[in-house]
């Protein structure tokens, strides 16, 4: 795959859909990033966690957002066609409960022309069983082994910051047949109820935080991982502006997805990408003082 700059979106990040309707054919023409990874599809539909999903923190916020989707029948039906119709390529991010139920996610969009590479989310801190196989490199083979025969598209294993050795994990992904890793997935955080005592927040009890907070743990797991293993790396954790892009480039990621801040800034890709593209062109040096993030607001606006 191909790609005519390294910024991505995190998966559930930038609904492409909800985008497309707000923005029209505006957002076609200025798509602010360079392949669209698609939120977490399931075998069967979910609706997700309980209310309250959300709790803002000062380096960024706690999701507990429990994979709402509409399954792979609904997805198939009505979100992939308007997803095809993106100037960019398509990532399906897909999550299953078991190995039969990844494989059977992987068959189905591995026979789409209008998908060109899977994630498996083997990372979600949100719902109970979704981290084993990603917490473990014995799990993560076992299911690597066990998808791997079922297409012949690439495969980028998403892995989580939760548990003992990611390097460990993402040597048994590669050593299994995948074609890249992403990190990092959010870790795992909870907040309490401001008035009422000792009960959390989120209706799931605990979420992920996501956001600034993250960015200097994302740094050093990527350059962990980037010593363990030669595949590509998709890095993400906290990305603001060029310069963060840059560092993550740094530590070992070629390609480098904006997740949080889409959610202040829905051009954050865009300005991140022409940020990174300018320091590049310096060579790695900072040609500008980057703006902070209220001033790309005004900017974009
Ligand atoms: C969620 O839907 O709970 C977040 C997805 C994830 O963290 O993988």
């Amino acid at each position: 795959m191909r790609l005519p700059h390294p910024i991505v979106n995190a998966s559930g990040t930038f609904d492409a859909i909800a985008a497309r309707r707000a923005f029209g054919d505006a957002l076609l023409a200025r798509f602010p990033f360079a392949a669209f990874v698609s939120k977490t599809v399931t075998v069967e539909p979910r609706e997700g966690n309980p209310p309250p999903r959300l709790w803002e923190l000062a380096g960024g916020m706690i999701n507990s957002i429990g994979l709402p989707n509409k399954g792979l029948a609904g997805y198939l039906a009505h979100d992939l066609p308007q997803l095809a119709g993106l100037p960019v390529p398509l990532i399906v991010n897909v999550m299953g409960f078991s190995r039969d139920e990844v494989g059977e996610l992987v068959a189905a969009f591995g026979e789409r022309a209008e998908v060109s590479a899977l994630e498996l989310n083997v990372s979600c801190p949100n719902v109970k069983t979704g981290m084993v196989m990603g917490a473990d490199p014995g799990e993560t083979a076992a299911l690597l082994d066990h998808v791997r025969p079922r297409t012949a598209k690439p495969l980028i294993v998403k892995l989580t910051p939760n548990c003992t050795s990611p390097a460990d994990v993402a040597a048994a992904a590669e050593a299994h047949g995948a074609d890249a890793v992403s990190l990092v997935n959010t870790l795992r955080g909870m907040a309490f109820h401001p008035r009422r005592a000792g009960e959390p927040w989120l209706g799931g009890g605990t979420g992920g935080v996501s956001g600034p907070a993250v960015r200097a743990i994302a740094l050093a797991q990527v350059a962990e991982v980037r010593a363990r293993i030669a595949l590509p790396i998709v890095g993400m954790g906290g990305v603001q502006s060029g310069r963060h892009a840059h560092d993550l480039m740094q530590a070992g990621a070629d390609v480098v997805a904006v997740g949080t801040e889409s959610f202040r800034d829905p051009l954050a890709g865009a300005r991140v990408a022409a940020e990174l593209g300018e320091i590049r062109a310096n060579g790695g040096i900072m040609p500008f003082a980057q703006p902070g993030p209220r001033q790309a607001i005004a900017h974009n606006v």
